[in-house]
């Protein structure tokens, strides 16, 4: 498993916005897209290319474009939908599945209560959209029914990791890659990450 940390100065100023607790929903939803974007250059270095003609106004030469079949993006529900408009924007074909899932207050574990996936998983690049991972226990059962669905070749694209949610992927899916904007320490009692941002899925839609 690959973790790389997007430590750029943009993602690290927009990151302290998101943690700020006086940042509110709009500017939460704006600034966590911004960063999503950053991070999925890093997420998406190394997808295929082809050659192409390409005929400039002066002469032809040999370009290049993306080469199918196309990427999947995974925005894990709720919270996950902040970071899918901006990968959208950069990847205007790209399909999209969707898994619902919810931490369990006081159990901590997932509760997956939706899935809907594009075919021919096995073929295609996926990107797993959370901006949390915390004990890993949601990334880890998404990763599961991805693979089960047939999923191959899976990145996780997300903004703050706790050392745990990274140890328990690197336990239960160590051929899933890792683009994240920062390690955090650790987490709380309530498996919250410290020093964190807060419930990400409440910050986004002002559930709090
Ligand atoms: C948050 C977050 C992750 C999960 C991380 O979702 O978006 O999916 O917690 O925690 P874990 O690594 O310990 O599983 P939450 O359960 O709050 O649901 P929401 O997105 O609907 O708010
Ligand atoms: N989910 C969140 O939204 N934030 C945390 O710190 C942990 C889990």
């Amino acid at each position: 498993m690959t973790v790389t940390v997007v430590d750029h100065p943009l993602v690290r100023h927009k990151l302290s916005v998101l943690r700020d607790r006086a940042t509110n929903s709009a500017e939460f939803r704006r600034v966590a897209g911004e960063i999503g974007t950053l991070l999925a250059y890093e997420a998406t270095r190394d997808l295929p290319l082809v050659a192409v003609d390409v005929h400039t106004p002066l002469e032809t030469m040999t370009g290049e474009q993306l080469a199918g079949p196309d990427v999947v993006l995974v925005p894990l529900l709720r919270a996950g939908l902040a970071l899918l408009d901006p990968l959208l924007h950069l990847l205007p074909n790209a399909r999209v599945g969707f898994i619902g899932l919810y931490r369990d207050e006081s159990t901590h574990q997932p509760h997956v209560y939706y899935s809907k996936l594009p075919d021919q998983l096995g073929e295609r690049r996926l990107l797993l959209l959370d901006p949390m991972l915390a004990t890993g226990g949601s990334t880890s059962a998404a990763c599961d029914i991805l693979k089960e669905a047939g999923a191959r070749h899976l990145t996780l694209v997300c903004l703050v990791a706790a050392p745990e949610g990274v140890a328990r992927m690197e336990a239960d899916h160590p051929d899933v890659d890792v683009v994240v904007a920062s390690l955090d320490r650790q987490l709380n009692a309530a498996a919250y990450i410290l020093p964190g941002l807060g419930d990400a899925g409440d910050r986004i839609f002002g559930t709090v």
